[in-house]
């Protein structure tokens, strides 16, 4: 990709694609594609959540719920768009990142208007970051656990349905300790980036400044506070997985 303004690949011109390259290479672009990727993020976080407080409710509800998104017909396509969403924030973040390192080191570029907000105490973009890759690190184990099935010391053949297979990854200790830490840097994630978002799509005029900060702190506390919830009680109150179906560090099971 090519990396000023003016400078553009041939098939941007060929296509008649500058509007979409200005969006790519421009800092407020950038931030736009941000902000936009963010709140869909949000989104998807308000469905799973929402689909797994089923948990809660028992394990036929939450097999049944589960049943019905396999058999959707365009889940292969959702799931695509929901990977270009997480892939696109994380290429944007890594970018935004190295901007700002070198902006800083030649000291002519300051975030001031976006500092101190949310649940984090300053340098909003650092913190952000961090935030964002333990995010990462539990979202990538949890994908292991429980999308792709590719944990060695479960059996997920004996778990079988989808309750058991996610009652046994909540009970699990790796998963449980990667979870919790994982949901709690959630919240601070979002804390920031909710509100955020909002500035980055031009949408927060000074007089609702204080209200954004507010919902995005309440957001905040009820996504993260849900899935920890999970975490927390769903191991205690949901039925134990069968003993022969986790395997013990003495006799590992074979998958
Ligand atoms: C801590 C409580 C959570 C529970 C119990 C839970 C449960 C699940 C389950 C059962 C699946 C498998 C869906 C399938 O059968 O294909 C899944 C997938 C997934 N989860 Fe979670 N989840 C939790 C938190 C989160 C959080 C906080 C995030 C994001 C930050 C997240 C992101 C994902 C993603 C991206 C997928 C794959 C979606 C797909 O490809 O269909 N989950 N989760």
């Amino acid at each position: 990709m090519a990396s000023s303004l003016s400078d553009v690949p041939p098939w941007v011109a060929k296509w008649n694609l500058r509007w979409l390259h200005r969006l790519l290479v421009s800092s407020i672009g950038q931030k736009f594609i941000m902000g936009i990727t963010g709140l869909l993020l949000c989104g998807f976080l308000v469905g799973h959540l929402t689909g797994n407080l089923l948990l809660y409710v028992g394990a036929e509800q939450f097999n049944e719920y589960a049943e019905f998104l396999h058999h959707q017909k365009f889940l292969p396509l959702i799931e695509l768009g929901l990977l270009v969403l997480f892939l696109a924030h994380l290429y944007l973040a890594v970018v935004t990142t190295q901007h700002n390192r070198a902006a800083r080191s030649q000291n002519y570029y300051r975030r001031e208007s976006k500092q101190g907000t949310g649940l984090i105490p300053a340098a909003p973009h650092s913190w952000m970051f961090i935030s964002g890759s333990v995010v990462l690190g539990f979202v990538l184990l949890h994908l292991i656990d429980l999308r792709f099935a590719l944990r060695p010391d479960f059996d997920y053949e004996a778990l079988a349905t989808p309750y058991a297979t996610t009652v046994a990854a909540l009970s699990n200790p790796l998963s449980r300790m990667i979870y919790f830490i994982g949901t709690i840097f959630l919240g601070f994630h979002l804390s920031h980036g909710f509100g955020s978002a909002f500035q980055s799509l031009g949408l927060s005029a000074p007089k609702y400044k204080p209200l954004i900060q507010t919902a995005s702190i309440a957001f905040a506390i009820l996504i993260a506070g849900g899935f920890a919830s999970l975490v927390i009680f769903v191991p205690g109150i949901a039925e134990p997985p069968t003993p022969a179906a986790m395997a013990s560090p003495e006799a590992p099971l074979a998958k």
